[in-house]
């Protein structure tokens, strides 16, 4: 049985953040998620993360992630069970092998294989985790570990060999010699070990260095002098085991997993226009001969059917949308959905829980939350819908508001089927207006409008002094 183990206690000094490093996010989701996901992909027995700094933040950033990648059920998850979730707290944060050691209680319990993973690498792959795995287990090592030749290996811990090229020991950036700092190979915090193994190990750790921490890197050493046998498994592809320490890091991660998405898209048949300028976050999902405009963001579990058209400057996150839309330039779209051939903006804004029914059209300057619009209905200009309820080919004409808050509630408004709304007509919600009616320009409609019916006039009198 093979256990994975997530080091994610440390703040990350070197971020300059107040906010717990493996919580920054790469592609939409914290570094930490990425991490998990390649995690689950080896299909352990359990998943131990360690946590300290945000404590709180960082274990409902893995449940969360877990959560989602058991109900989208990527398929990545072979297995029947899903991996046990365990959080160890490392209350102080001193060290790698300290924050191994937080977990020795747990993993004293356990048998078999665990790998260890940074969690601010978040670019590994289940693959490379796997070769490791049959690495160790075919040569019969009890600790194998991941190095990687890098050009500029500053900051990583160098790989020491003797003069056979027998593995002697890793040394830290801080504590090498000019000439130990020279080598290239270095360790990327990625090991397997045999459990039990590894429990020794530690029992041997010490502060002995220029940070007085508990490295992990000293364990591999330890196994060694106590007749164990340790491996290395170089790996040729250095950017995917790179650990991130700096913001700048991020954004180069950033790039290199958006160019993937990118990619990704257009070889399944999505124009994207200009890639140097577009960002779409990994969980998306974009039908065949949908066009993708320059400097589009679309964020969140957004789906976008096929011949769809995105125009410019248009944000989008957690939107479902059908086949042959067309999203015009500069619209704010959240958590809505919008059917089959509608049209949207330009300069549109929807919000939570909009939706949008076929054929209909909301267009320059209308802001929709919370509403249902029915089938060819047309919201054209400078118009606020929230808490309504629109039937089929109503017309709403321009600066029409729906008046849902009276500075306490919200109340809705009920437009029915064929319904023409003039200019400028404010809806003094609760209210319903029926089917085939009609309201003048400038109506302040306070009550409900009986179907077929026109309605015309300002009702508003002083009903009573305020103060
Ligand atoms: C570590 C390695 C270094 C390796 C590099 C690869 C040690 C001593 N050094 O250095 O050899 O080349 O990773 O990326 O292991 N963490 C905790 N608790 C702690 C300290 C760290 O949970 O007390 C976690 C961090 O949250 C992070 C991971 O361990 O996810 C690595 O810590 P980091 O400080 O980034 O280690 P490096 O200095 O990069
Ligand atoms: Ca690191």
């Amino acid at each position: 049985m093979t256990d994975v183990l997530i080091l994610a206690a440390g703040l990350g000094t070197r971020m300059k953040s107040q906010r717990a490093k493996v919580l920054h996010e790469l592609g939409g989701s914290p570094l930490v998620a990425h991490v998990l996901r390649a995690a689950f992909e080896l299909a352990p027995g359990a998943v131990f993360t360690v946590v300290g700094h945000q404590a709180n933040e960082v274990e409902a950033a893995v449940r969360n992630e877990a959560e989602r990648e058991e109900q989208t059920g990527t398929g990545a998850l072979q297995v029947p069970a899903f991996p046990e979730l365990k959080f160890v707290h490392q209350t102080e944060q001193r060290g790698t092998g300290h924050a191994v050691m937080a977990a020795r209680e747990e993993l004293a319990t356990r048998g078999g294989l665990v790998v260890i993973l940074p969690g601010d690498a978040p670019l590994i792959r289940a693959e490379t985790l796997r070769s490791l795995v049959e690495r160790h287990e075919k040569d019969g090592n009890d600790g194998t570990m991941l190095t990687v030749e890098m050009d500029d290996p500053t900051g990583y811990g160098r790989i020491i060999k003797d003069n056979e090229g027998k593995f002697l020991r890793i040394v830290e950036q801080k504590d090498g010699s000019p000439k130990e700092l020279a080598v290239k190979e270095v360790g990327v915090s990625i090991y397997c070990f045999n459990t039990a193994a590894l429990i020794e190990g530690l029992d041997h750790l010490n502060t002995d260095n220029s940070q007085g921490e508990y490295y992990l890197t000293d364990v591999p050493k330890i196994m060694q002098s106590q007749g164990r046998r340790v491996g290395l498994l170089l790996h040729s592809d250095a950017q995917e085991v790179a650990g991130i320490n700096t913001r700048i890091e991020l954004a180069d991660l950033e790039r290199k997993l958006r160019e993937r998405k990118l990619r990704e898209l257009m070889l399944a048949g999505v124009t994207i226009v200009d890639p140097a300028t577009t960002y779409i976050h990994r969980q998306v999902e974009i039908g065949q001969d949908t066009i993708i405009h320059p400097q589009v963001i679309i964020e969140g579990a957004t789906r976008i059917g096929s011949g769809c058209t995105v125009q410019s400057w248009t944000r989008m996150k957690n939107v479902e949308i059908g086949d042959n839309v067309t999203i015009k330039n500069s619209s704010v779209i959240e958590d809505s959905v919008i059917r089959d051939g509608a049209s949207i903006g330009p300069f549109a804004r929807l919000r939570a829980g909009a939706e949008i029914a076929e054929k209909a059209a909301i267009g320059n300057f209308v802001e929709v939350k919370k509403s249902k619009v029915g089938k060819g209905t047309k919201a054209s200009h400078l118009t606020y819908l929230g808490n309504a309820t629109l039937g089929e080919r109503v017309n709403i004409g321009a600066g029409t508001v729906t008046c849902n808050y009276d500075g306490v509630r919200k109340s809705e408004t009920i437009i029915e089927d064929d319904v023409k709304i003039g200019s400028d007509t404010m809806l003094v919600a609760p209210v319903r207006v029926g089917r085939g009616s009609k309201t003048a320009a400038g109506s302040v409609v306070t009550k409900d409008v009986p179907p077929d019916s026109l309605v015309a006039g300002v009702p508003a009198v002083v009903k009573k002094k305020l103060k």
